[in-house]
């Protein structure tokens, strides 16, 4: 396992669409989960996406703090490649985010208040479940990544937009 470097915007591959990922590289993406894990962890993220470490392919890395969760139960680390969401209504809310990409900065941002997530994991098993609010949020971001959209895109006006250690309202806002 190894600490990734983390590109930040202005890098063109967080501007590419990413491949999907095949069946056959599966091993392979473990080992590159593996170093992603490391680095989110190593940066106290809550999600990363692979363009993030310079690599132009669909897989994303998040875990859901309990105390962000509206069930109160969290979700543990979770691997998702070639994730499809759909949102289930028309229902969005905006809230503050942070990018690892952008360090120091965040701005508020609209989300689909609930999806549903379809997507391969590591094991060649396919992973489908709803989810709503700050899980909702954190996939709507990472999923993002991989076609090369930044949350700056998703802003509906740049006024909210600055460093987070200046704005007190964003203190809580995640880095993904
Ligand atoms: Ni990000």
């Amino acid at each position: 396992m190894a600490v990734l470097k983390i590109i930040r915007a202005g890098n063109p591959v967080l501007r590419q669409v990413a491949r999907p990922v095949s069946v056959d590289e599966l091993p392979d993406m473990a080992v590159l989960a593996d170093d992603m894990i490391e680095t989110l962890m190593d940066a106290r993220g809550v999600g990363l996406a692979a363009p993030q470490v310079g690599q132009a392919v669909r897989m994303l890395v998040y875990f859901v703090p309990a105390s962000r969760s509206e069930t109160g139960e969290g979700t543990p680390l979770t691997v998702l490649c070639n994730p499809s969401l759909t949102p289930l209504s028309n229902e969005t809310e905006e809230a503050f985010e942070g990018c690892l990409s952008l360090p120091g900065l965040t701005g508020k941002v609209p989300r689909f208040r609930r999806i549903g997530v379809k997507a391969l994991l590591l094991s060649g098993e396919t992973f489908e479940r709803e989810v709503s609010g700050f899980h909702a949020r954190v996939l709507q971001h990472e999923n993002d990544h991989l076609d090369g959209k930044l949350y700056v895109d998703r802003m509906r006006s740049l006024g909210s937009f600055g460093f987070s250690d200046e704005i007190q309202e964003a203190l809580n806002s995640a880095e993904t």
